[in-house]
């Protein structure tokens, strides 16, 4: 099994081959899912005593199952949030994969958990956090979210708050991860109600929180994942410094607008947050899965989440930084590494200017759905989100419109809704995405 042989030799050549060739497509075919029963049949018998070997197991993957899986990085690809790796970040994430490199603790990983720290403080500049936060890479916004609130819990409590039935305030249009990690550490949430944007503001959280005495954290978004919109930042900040609630901001789409000057000035207030996610597998071109999460003060966060056990006490009594000690894991990849080489190989320069270009398409777009008389736009996007309604469409019509445009290897689109009507989302992250996609497929919709 573990013999580098002429069979591994000719097996390996063929996955590298497939590798590069699917890592340099500039269009890669969308392709979609396939039923259950589909693919049960290409897959029977293939866990069996002897093995397929690698050429037929390899074919398996290359010739029915990568087919039933949509490619989430091409540039037509606007239904949730998609993908956009650099080359460079793919390519790197061979070598991370190759490595086996233990990245949970300093001992073990300290060059990559050196190189990673170096990629957050990168982000935590671009954020206003001071020198000394700090945190790491974990698998998701998910689980982002869910870290830094255990964190913003054991603060809490290390401080003798009150301590029963503890709440989180968010609003509707944060996103569902929240609501679920609320469910994961038994807390309720605190309903704070929207503006006519989908925003929360300093002045409505107030008043939410009027009255309660056990909202441990609230967490703005900046870049909610339906409309783009970014929270009242710097009057949430206020309310959280002077109600002793923690401020956590969910950036994991829309954190990457910090590196775009022209709407830099919706973060204002950023800074305060006591924690804040960027997924760089979203609008920051690295690979699934990446985000980054960072605390004001990674010591709460390290009180918080450092497992001890005897087998562990050489890691944890050597004082060094352990980026498992940051987030609710042990053993970790160093996922922040495709992100770091990307970021070290291009600049920073170029990740501004690939950003700024789905904010201006965005914007573009905009403008040609302003031009159309059968379209109308919900609200003017503000980061890479157009929402937008095709006139006299039923949900049943978009649905068919977008199934219509997968079947066809056009587009992947899905509608949403958005003040309890059905609307179209585009949401761009690849810079490659042109305003001629984006006319092709507004084209199919007259
Ligand atoms: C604002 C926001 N937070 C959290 C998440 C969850 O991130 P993940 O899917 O990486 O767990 C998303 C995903 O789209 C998001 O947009």
């Amino acid at each position: 099994v573990h013999r580098y042989d002429e069979n591994a030799d000719r097996l390996a050549q063929s996955i590298f081959r497939y590798a590069l060739d699917r890592i340099r497509m500039d269009r890669p075919p969308l392709d979609g899912p396939r039923s259950p029963e589909e693919l049960g049949a290409a897959l029977a018998g293939a866990v069996s005593p002897g093995g397929l070997g690698g050429e037929r197991a390899f074919a398996l993957y290359a010739d029915e199952l990568a087919p039933a899986t949509v490619s989430a990085d091409h540039p037509r690809f606007w239904a949730f949030v998609s993908i956009a790796p650099t080359e460079s970040a793919s390519m790197f994430d061979l070598v991370v994969g190759a490595s086996s490199t233990f990245a949970g603790s300093w001992m073990e990983g300290a060059g990559t958990a050196a190189a990673e720290n170096q990629a957050l403080r990168w982000i935590a500049d671009l954020v206003g956090l001071p020198s000394g936060a700090g945190g790491t890479f974990v698998s998701g916004g998910t689980m982002g979210n869910l870290s830094a609130l255990v964190a913003a819990r054991h603060h809490w409590r290390a401080q003798a708050r009150p301590g029963d039935r503890l709440l989180l305030a968010a609003t509707t249009e944060t996103h569902s991860s929240v609501r679920a990690v609320a469910r994961v550490m038994d807390v309720d949430v605190l309903e704070v109600p929207v503006d006519e944007r989908g925003r929360m503001t300093g002045s409505a959280l107030a008043t939410a929180m009027n009255g309660h005495d056990r909202v441990f954290a609230v967490v703005a978004t900046a870049g909610t994942t339906n409309v783009g919109i970014v929270d009242d930042l710097a009057g949430i900040a206020a309310v959280c410094a002077a109600s002793g609630a923690w401020f956590h901001v969910d950036g994991a789409y829309g954190g990457a607008g910090l590196a775009a000057p022209s709407v830099r000035h919706l973060f204002d207030g950023v800074e305060h947050a006591d924690s804040f996610i960027v997924d760089p597998h979203k609008w920051l071109f690295a690979p699934y899965d990446c985000c980054a999460l960072l605390y004001r003060d990674p010591r709460i966060a390290k009180a918080a989440h450092t497992q001890y056990a005897e087998y562990l006490d050489v890691y944890t009594d050597a004082g060094d930084w352990n980026p498992s000690d940051y987030a609710v894991h042990l053993s970790r990849r160093a996922r922040g590494m495709p992100f770091w080489f990307s970021l070290v190989t291009h600049g920073t320069d170029a990740y501004r200017d690939a950003i700024e270009s789905s904010i201006s398409l965005a914007r573009e777009t905009a403008d040609l759905i302003d031009d159309r008389d059968d379209l109308e736009l919900c609200l003017r996007p503000e980061l890479s989100v157009v929402m937008f309604r095709r006139l006299g469409w039923t949900l049943e019509d978009y649905s068919q419109w977008c199934a219509r445009l997968l079947a066809d290897q056009i587009a992947f689109v899905m509608p949403t809704s958005w003040q309890g009507e059905t609307a179209m989302r585009f949401c761009f992250v690849h810079p490659r995405t042109t305003i001629d996609d984006v006319r092709l497929v507004l084209e199919t919709m007259r």
